[in-house]
C-alpha cells in the first residue's frame, strides 16, 4: 500500500504501482473522472483479480487505458476518421469509445465482447503509470460493486483497503462522474450513427460538432427500460446491474423548482417525525458541472452520516451535463422518482 495517507506520489510510486501492473497485481490510480481500478489489460489472469476484487460480475466489460493515441493499434484494428477526429478534440479526456476489437486484448477484459472500449485519462499520475507500465490498463472505478463511484482517494481506501496491491492517491477527480461511452461499431438498429451508451460531460453535442455528424443520445438511457430492454438492449452491458447504491433508500422529486423544494421540504418533516434520519441532495439550478463534481460524494456522505432515507431534487436537463448527472441519480435511487 503506497501513499494512501498522503495525496503526493513519487515518482518512485508510480514505478513500483507499475511494476506491480507488469507482475499481473492490481492498482487504483486516479483520475480526472473517479478512481480507477487498474490492472494490464492483456494479461487474462491480471484482469480477472479486478472482477474478483470489486465483486463485479464477469461479463461487465471494462474501459481500456492508454497514455498516447498512437497506442490505439495495439488494441483495435479499425481507426476510422471519426476515432481521429475524437481524439485530436477530447483525448486526454472523459470520452471512452468503444470500437472492434484485436485478438491480441482477451476477453476477460471486454466482458465477452468483441469490441473494445478505450480512452486517454487526463490526469498526470494515470498517465505516468500507463506510460511506465508500457502496457494499456484496463479500470473500472474503483469502488465495490454497486457502490457510488469513488472520487476522493479516501472512497478508495473505504472499499479496497487491503484488497489490492497499490493506492496511488490524488486530488479529488475534477470531473466527478464517468466518462461518456460512445459506440462507433455500428452495431444496432441506429446502425451507420455513433450512439452514446453512457452520458457524461461531453455531450453529444460536443461531438457531433468535433466529427461534424449525428450522435445519438437515447432517452431511455435514464429510464428504467434504458440499457435493459429492447430495442435499447445492454449496449453498454454496465447499464444493467445496480449502481451507485446508497445504503438509504433513495427518492427523486421532479417538477418545477419551488414545489420540488417544498415536496422535499414536506417528505423530509414527514419522515423526520417518524424517527427516520432523512438527507437531501438539491443542487443549485442549472449547476451541471458542480453536481456532477459532488453527486458520488453527497451520496458517500449520506452513508457515512447514516441517513435512512435521501430526498433529491431532479435535475432538468435532456441532453446535457445535468442529463449526464440524472443519469446517475436514477440509478441510486432504483429509478424512483414522483413527479411534482
Ligand atoms: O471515467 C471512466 O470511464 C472510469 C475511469 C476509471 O476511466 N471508468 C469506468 O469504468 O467508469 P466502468 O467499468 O465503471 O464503466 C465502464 C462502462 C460500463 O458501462 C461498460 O458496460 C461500458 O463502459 N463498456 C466497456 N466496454 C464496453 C464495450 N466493449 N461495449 C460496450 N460498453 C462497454
Ligand atoms: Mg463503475
Amino acid at each position: 500500500m503506497l501513499n494512501n495517507e498522503s495525496p503526493e506520489n513519487t515518482r518512485d510510486d508510480i514505478k513500483i504501482a507499475a511494476e506491480v501492473i507488469n507482475k499481473g497485481g492490481l492498482v487504483a490510480f486516479p483520475t480526472e473522472t473517479v478512481y480507477g481500478l487498474g490492472a494490464d489489460a492483456l494479461n487474462a489472469e491480471a484482469v480477472k483479480k479486478i472482477y474478483k476484487a470489486k465483486g463485479r460480475p464477469s461479463d461487465n466489460p471494462m474501459i481500456v487505458h492508454i497514455a498516447r493515441a498512437s497506442d490505439i493499434g495495439q488494441l483495435t484494428p479499425m481507426i476510422s476518421a471519426d476515432v481521429v477526429k475524437i481524439a485530436d478534440s477530447f483525448w486526454p479526456g472523459p470520452l471512452t469509445v468503444v470500437l472492434p476489437k484485436k485478438k491480441t486484448v482477451p476477453v476477460e477484459t471486454t466482458g465477452g465482447l468483441d469490441t473494445v472500449a478505450i480512452r486517454i485519462p487526463d490526469d498526470p499520475v494515470a498517465l505516468e503509470l500507463i506510460r511506465l507500465s508500457d502496457t494499456p490498463i484496463a479500470a473500472p472505478s474503483a469502488n465495490l460493486s454497486g457502490k457510488p463511484s469513488p472520487t476522493k482517494a479516501e472512497h478508495v481506501i473505504e472499499d479496497l483497503n487491503g484488497v489490492v496491491d497499490v493506492i496511488l492517491s490524488g486530488d479529488d477527480c475534477r470531473v466527478g462522474i464517468e466518462s461518456t461511452v460512445l459506440n462507433l461499431t455500428c452495431l444496432d438498429t441506429t446502425c451507420g450513427k455513433p450512439v452514446i451508451l453512457r452520458p457524461g460531460i461531453i455531450t453529444a453535442g460536443q461531438i457531433e460538432a468535433a466529427i461534424d455528424r449525428e450522435v445519438i443520445l437515447p432517452d431511455s438511457l435514464n429510464t428504467s427500460e434504458g440499457g435493459v430492454n429492447e430495442p435499447e438492449k445492454p449496449k453498454a452491458p454496465g447499464m444493467k446491474y445496480k449502481h451507485y447504491s446508497p445504503k438509504a433508500d433513495m427518492l427523486i422529486v421532479e417538477g418545477q423548482r419551488d414545489k420540488v423544494k417544498s415536496e422535499i421540504e414536506r417528505l423530509k418533516g414527514l419522515n423526520e417525525k417518524m424517527g427516520l434520519k432523512v438527507g437531501v441532495i438539491l443542487f443549485e439550478e442549472q449547476a451541471f458541472i458542480e453536481a456532477a463534481h459532488n453527486f458520488f460524494s453527497e451520496l458517500r456522505e449520506m452513508d457515512r452520516q447514516g441517513m435512512d432515507m435521501i430526498l433529491a431534487g431532479a435535475l432538468s436537463d435532456r441532453d446535457g451535463v445535468g442529463f449526464a448527472v440524472m443519469n446517475r441519480m436514477m440509478k441510486s435511487a432504483g429509478y424512483n422518482i414522483v413527479k411534482v
